[in-house]
């Protein structure tokens, strides 16, 4: 079955085409205008989606070697995300949809990042503990099956990457600030100063990353500028090893609480290299699998969604019909 994915969720414009679940090509246009704006401007996103979505969907196709006519049913991000961004996927992938007359599938994106990883791994079988870490989200999920779920921990506050991106700024560097925080680490002293680890310890599953933010910024304002300059990689690195001890140890204590063997990662924040290695390095010491996108999926792609989507329409016939609308804060729901 060859299915066509929509993604327009945030700030990338994506679509791929799956054949049988299998990926046929990935097309991602990520939004630069946000740049000069220190962080995703919604009305922009829209407009920018607005831009780019036929010329993406044409590459898809084109790189995937289909036809419009061939393609047998349409995937699209339903939510959580932007509403204005999700209305353009939504809007076009349904005119699609209706105009071939094939299947339209809503698909909630976060479920989607829960099975990105078995895009380069199929041979990963729930049950699975999964940790979804992005800019808008954080969360610890135990996946039994497809389409069975239970949220077990998300963060109270700011979410993980948003924490990476205020502290880059904080350290005068560029968004999206993740990945600057991620390569400058590599320079900088973990251990130059011991950033709280909130919440880490009694087994509570949830996540809080505003104390966090506000001791790095504390701990700034007790530096002079020429001080930050030239510490700048071991602040970097102190606060990326407090998120990275908070994650895996939650992570694994979860793991250990389900007593399940495999843990998968996703979410852009989940390119980040000090959390992939310490996450498989304490995990193999239990014995557990760690499983973790490529970047390309590790980020907004729309070969989860096709794939989510292709999934929900094999294993239960899941169909929407054409009045669905954007769900902002779409929850994920069980088959
Ligand atoms: O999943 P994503 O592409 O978009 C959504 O938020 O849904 O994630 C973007 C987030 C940004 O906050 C970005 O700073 C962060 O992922 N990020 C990283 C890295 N690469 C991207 N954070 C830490 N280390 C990285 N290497
Ligand atoms: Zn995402």
């Amino acid at each position: 079955m060859l299915v066509l994915g929509i993604e327009t969720s945030c700030d990338e414009t994506a679509a791929a085409v799956c054949s049988n679940g299998e990926l046929r090509s990935n097309i991602i246009n990520t939004q630069l205008i946000h740049k000069e704006f220190g962080g995703v401007v919604p009305e922009l996103a829209s407009r920018e989606h607005l831009k780019s979505i036929i010329p993406v969907v044409d590459r898809a196709l084109k790189e995937a070697d289909v036809s419009l006519n061939e393609i047998e049913a349409i995937c699209v991000t339903k939510g959580p995300g932007l509403v204005g961004s999700l209305l353009v996927g939504i809007s076009f992938a349904k005119s699609l949809a209706f105009s071939q007359n094939i299947p339209i599938i809503g698909v909630n994106h976060i479920e989607a990042h829960l099975w990105a990883p078995v895009f380069e791994n199929p041979e990963i079988e729930p049950p699975f503990i999964g940790l979804i870490i992005s800019g808008g989200h954080t969360q610890l999920w135990s996946v039994r099956d497809f389409g069975d779920y239970e949220l077990i921990g998300q963060t109270l506050d700011d979410a993980v990457g948003e924490a990476f991106d205020k502290i880059a700024k904080m350290l005068d560097l560029d968004y999206p600030g993740g990945p600057e925080i991620d390569r400058l680490s590599k320079s900088g002293d973990p251990e130059y100063h011991k950033f709280p680890r909130p919440h880490i310890k009694g087994g509570n599953p949830d996540f809080s990353f505003s104390g966090l933010k506000t001791s790095v910024l504390y701990f700034l304002n007790s530096l002079t500028k020429d001080q930050i300059i030239e510490r700048r990689a071991d602040i970097a690195a102190s606060f990326q090893q407090a998120v990275i001890d908070t994650l895996v140890r939650k992570t694994l204590d979860t793991a250990d609480k389900f007593e399940v063997k495999k843990i998968i990662l996703g979410g852009g924040v989940s390119a980040n290299s000090g959390i992939k290695h310490q996450m498989r390095e304490s995990a193999e010491e239990k014995g557990i699998d760690v499983y973790i996108p490529t970047t390309e999926f590790c980020t907004d792609n729309a070969a989860m969604i096709a794939y989510t989507g292709y999934r929900k329409f094999r294993d239960y016939g899941y169909r929407d019909n054409l009045e669905f609308s954007p769900d902002p804060g779409l929850k994920i729901v069980n088959n």
